[in-house]
C-alpha cells in the first residue's frame, strides 16, 4: 500500500483536524489521480465531509496539480497535464493531501501556460462562487451593485468581474482595506464598522443600488437599506432567513459548481492578467491547520493557499 501525507479527520465523528499518513487513493476506471501542488483554503473546509466518506479522511475541496494516473475508461487529459479542480464530496478523500482521486474529467480544468499552481488553486471555489453570485444578480451594463464583505477570497474576484461587465461597484470591508477595494475597481469603498456606511452609499446612489452581493454571513439583511425598491440581494453564505422590504428579491446561491464555460473564461482571464488573483498568505502544507484557523477569523485579503513545493 502506497502512503501519503494528509490533513483531516481520523475517524467518523472526529472533530479535530490532524496531520496523518494515509493510503494514496486507488482510482476506478472513470477517475483521475492528481499529485497536488497547491491547495485553496476556505472557511468551509472543516465541514465538507460526505456521508459516505472513508476514514481517515483528508479534508479540502479545491486544488491545482498534475495528473499522474487516469482510469482505463477515460481518454480526456494526459499524464503530466497541469489541472485545477474542485472536488467536493469525494468519499475517497479531499485535496488536503499529496494526491487526490478526482471523480470525473468534468471536474478538471486544464491550466493555461503561465498560470502558477498557487494562483490556480485560488479559483475553483472562490472563483466559482463569484461567478454564480454575479450571474444571479442579473444586472446590465452601468447598473449599480454593492458587494458586502468584499476584500476576501470571493469579493476580490467578484469586484473585478463586476467591473469588467460594466457594473458600477460599491464595496465594504474594514478601514484597513478601503484603498484595496478601490484598487480592485470599486467606485466607492465603505467601512462596515462605520455607523454611516449606509448613508454613504445612499449619498452615492440616492435611490439605492440595483442589487447587492452579500458575501459574509449576516450581510444580506444589512444590505437591505442600500438596495432600491424592487431590487435584488444575492447571498452566498446561507443567510436568507430575513424578511424582505420594498419588494426586494432575495436569492441564496447553492454550493453547486459554477458552469464550466464560465470557469474556463475566468481561468483564461486570470492567465492573461485581465483578472488579478490576490494571495493573502502561502503556508507550507504541514502548517495547514494554522492557515485554516487564521482564515476562519474571516479577515483575509484575497485567498490563502497551501503548497507542497
Ligand atoms: N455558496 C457557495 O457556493 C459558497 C462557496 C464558498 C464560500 N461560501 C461562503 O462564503 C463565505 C466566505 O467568503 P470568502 O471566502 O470571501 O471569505 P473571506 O475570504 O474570509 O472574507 C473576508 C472578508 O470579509 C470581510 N468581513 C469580515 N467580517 C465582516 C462583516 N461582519 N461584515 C462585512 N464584511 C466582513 C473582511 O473584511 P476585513 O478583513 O476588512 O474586516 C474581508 O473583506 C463563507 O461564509 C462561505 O460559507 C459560499
Amino acid at each position: 500500500m502506497r502512503l501519503m501525507n494528509a490533513i483531516g479527520l481520523r475517524h467518523k465523528g472526529a472533530t479535530e483536524l490532524t496531520s496523518m499518513t494515509v493510503p494514496i487513493p486507488v482510482i476506478n476506471e472513470n477517475e483521475f489521480l492528481v499529485r497536488i501542488h497547491a491547495v485553496g483554503v476556505g472557511s468551509h473546509d472543516r465541514w465538507f465531509i460526505p456521508n459516505d466518506a472513508f476514514f481517515p479522511y483528508a479534508i479540502g475541496i479545491e486544488a491545482a496539480g498534475e495528473i499522474v494516473e487516469r482510469g482505463s475508461a477515460v481518454d480526456q487529459f494526459a499524464k503530466g497535464e497541469r489541472v485545477l479542480f474542485g472536488n467536493a464530496r469525494q468519499p475517497k478523500g479531499g485535496t488536503w493531501a499529496e494526491f487526490a482521486a478526482v471523480v470525473s474529467g468534468d471536474n478538471l480544468i486544464k491550466m493555461p501556460e503561465g498560470l502558477s499552481f498557487v494562483d490556480a488553486a485560488t479559483l475553483p471555489v472562490a472563483g466559482g462562487t463569484a461567478i454564480k453570485g454575479i450571474n444571479a444578480l442579473d444586472l446590465s451594463h452601468n447598473d449599480t451593485l454593492f458587494i458586502a464583505g468584499a476584500s476576501g477570497a470571493i469579493g476580490t474576484l467578484a469586484i473585478q468581474m463586476a467591473v469588467d461587465r460594466g457594473y458600477r461597484v460599491a464595496a465594504s470591508a474594514s478601514s484597513r482595506n478601503q484603498e484595496y477595494l478601490l484598487s480592485l475597481g470599486a467606485e466607492l469603498a465603505v467601512d462596515y464598522r462605520d455607523d454611516y456606511w449606509v448613508e454613504r452609499i445612499r449619498a452615492w446612489m440616492p435611490d439605492g443600488v440595483a442589487a447587492a452581493l452579500a458575501i459574509q454571513p449576516g450581510t444580506g439583511v444589512q444590505s437591505l437599506p442600500v438596495v432600491k425598491d424592487n431590487g435584488k440581494i444575492v447571498t452566498v453564505s446561507g443567510d436568507n432567513n430575513f424578511i424582505s422590504v420594498r419588494d426586494i428579491h432575495i436569492e441564496q446561491i447553492s454550493f453547486h459548481p459554477a458552469t464550466r464555460a464560465d470557469v474556463l473564461q475566468l481561468v483564461a482571464d486570470v492567465a492573461t492578467g485581465k483578472i488579478r488573483v490576490v494571495i493573502d498568505q502561502i503556508f507550507p502544507f504541514e502548517r495547514g491547520i494554522e492557515a485554516l484557523e487564521r482564515i476562519e477569523k474571516r479577515h483575509g485579503r484575497g485567498k490563502t493557499v497551501l503548497t507542497f513545493d
